[in-house]
């Protein structure tokens, strides 16, 4: 649920609310959801005392003025000292021409180098993390593997998972996450497909929770011809959807669907007003974290099935290292990178192998895989078949073999400025395309690759 650090509470389908002059409605979580505040609002930190954690520094209005503006201070327990690796100051790009940008989630090209003030901005892109803070990261790990869930625990949390969503989304409803609006920014033909010129187009989001992604592609909507399908396994969520003011149904149908069921089972069928091959777009945003790795066979299965030839995932997810992973205390580990959260929600940080192996079909590097560790590893169809063969879904293999169209790393520094906190986070992203040409929609491109793009140019013209 972190994806969304920042991502809050604050006004609905605003980004960012570090800077706004506007009058903040007064951010609260219940207490059950005090631990994983840091991850969705600009404020990480409790302001009343009796919350804060033994990790948390102490309020603003507790340290010295003089040590309050120069001191950093711990986050969630990775030391203050901990530093982020600072690239040489560019030769055409001097530190102070970074853009002055206030949108932790309008990044690209805000690289930290030699000479700048961490605490100038709120965010920092393409933070490389030290040798220092990877092995941090490997002893908090050790630490959380020794004092593991409970075999009675694990088995509750992974009965029946919709339970503890439903649970989430009774207990937070609409106020928890912050609209996605900056989605448009990392997966550009979310906004190709609202512009009126656009060909219809069927949208269907996976895991779309109170709909704080489906809602901001809505309200840009002006092609007549776009259906956008928000699913969820929990009812409680899809209740949400239904009930926002902007719930439309000719234009957006809210459903629930377990992209995890098995064709056979009582909930098995496709999401309604969906058949085989029916789909342009999928969206997947921090949805695959929350499954068991024993149900990721059988979601690729499924996407795979609704989508069109052509047709595309694009997804974005927790990455290893991400700080939610790293500060994991006792009895939350389940497995290998597998979590349940204070509230019963599980969480799983991917590696970039990992994904392109199970949405690409591609094999891991030599490595034993965390899958066959546990004696599960199924054979994995390869992508052979030539692009222009259009798989029927009566003949989709095993786990089918998506292209990876375009992967990206997205590490980033928040920077908390009045608490001097440093958060590392990592997110994975990625466009996976079912082969084939019956989809009109075209494939999207990832913000990152662009800038990339970009960087490069601006390196070989000196
Ligand atoms: C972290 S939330 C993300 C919500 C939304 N995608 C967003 O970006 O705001 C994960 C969502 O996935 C849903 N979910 C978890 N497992 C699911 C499954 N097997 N099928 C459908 N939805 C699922 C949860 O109910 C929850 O709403």
């Amino acid at each position: 649920m972190e994806p969304t650090a920042n991502e809050v509470a604050g006004e609905r389908f605003q980004t960012d609310n570090s800077k706004s002059t506007k009058q903040q409605p007064k951010q609260q979580l219940s207490k059950a959801m005090e631990h994983m505040r840091f991850a969705v609002t600009v404020d990480p930190i409790p302001r009343s005392s009796s919350t804060s954690t033994p990790t948390s520094p102490p309020p603003a209005d507790t340290i010295p003025a003089q040590t309050a503006s120069t001191a950093e201070s711990d986050a969630y327990g990775v030391p203050a000292s901990i530093a982020p690796i600072r690239k040489p100051a560019h030769r055409s790009h001097s530190p102070t021409n970074n853009q002055k940008r206030s949108d932790p989630f309008a990044f690209g090209s805000r690289y930290l180098e030699e000479g700048d003030d961490i605490f100038e901005f709120n965010a920092w892109d393409h933070v490389d993390v030290d040798p220092a803070y990877q092995s941090f990261s490997a002893e908090q790990f050790e630490k959380q593997r020794a004092d593991p869930v409970s075999d009675f625990d694990k088995k509750r949390f992974n009965d029946n998972p919709e339970k503890w969503w439903n649970l989430f989304y009774k207990n937070n409803k609409t106020n928890f996450f912050k609209n996605r609006k900056w989605l448009a920014q990392e997966f550009p033909v979310l906004d190709e497909v609202t512009r009126a010129e656009s060909a219809p187009a069927v949208v269907l989001e996976v895991g779309a929770g109170a709909g704080n992604s489906a809602f901001p592609i809505l309200q840009k909507r002006q092609n007549e011809g776009l259906k956008i399908h928000a699913c969820d396994f929990s009812k409680k969520a899809v209740e949400l959807i239904r009930g926002h003011e902007l719930y439309d149904p000719r234009y957006i149908q809210a459903d629930v669907w377990d992209v995890a069921a098995s064709p056979d089972a009582e909930n098995g069928d496709l999401p309604p007003g969906l058949e085989e091959g029916s789909v342009d777009v999928v969206l997947m945003i921090f949805i695959f974290s929350a499954l068991n790795p024993q149900q990721w066979d059988q979601a690729v299965r499924n996407v795979w099935r609704v989508l069109k030839p052509g047709g595309q995932v694009l997804f974005r997810d927790y990455g290893r290292g991400d700080l939610a992973q790293v500060r994991f205390k006792k009895g939350r580990y389940m497995e290998e990178n597998f979590y349940v959260r204070g509230d019963g929600t599980r969480v799983y940080f991917f590696e970039k192998e990992e994904l392109e192996e199970i949405w690409g079909g591609k094999p891991r590097p030599a490595q034993q895989t965390d899958g066959e560790a546990n004696g599960e590893a199924e054979p994995v169809e390869s992508a052979e078949k030539p692009a222009s063969e259009e798989p029927s879904c009566d003949e989709a293999p095993r786990r089918p073999a998506f292209e990876i169209v375009h992967f990206g790393i997205d590490r980033r520094m928040l920077v908390n400025r009045q608490r001097r906190l440093k958060m590392y986070r990592c997110w994975m992203q990625a466009v996976f395309r079912k082969p084939g040409h019956q989809s009109e929609v075209p494939t999207s491109t990832l913000r990152q690759d662009k800038d990339r793009e970009a960087a490069e140019g601006k390196d070989e013209q000196g």
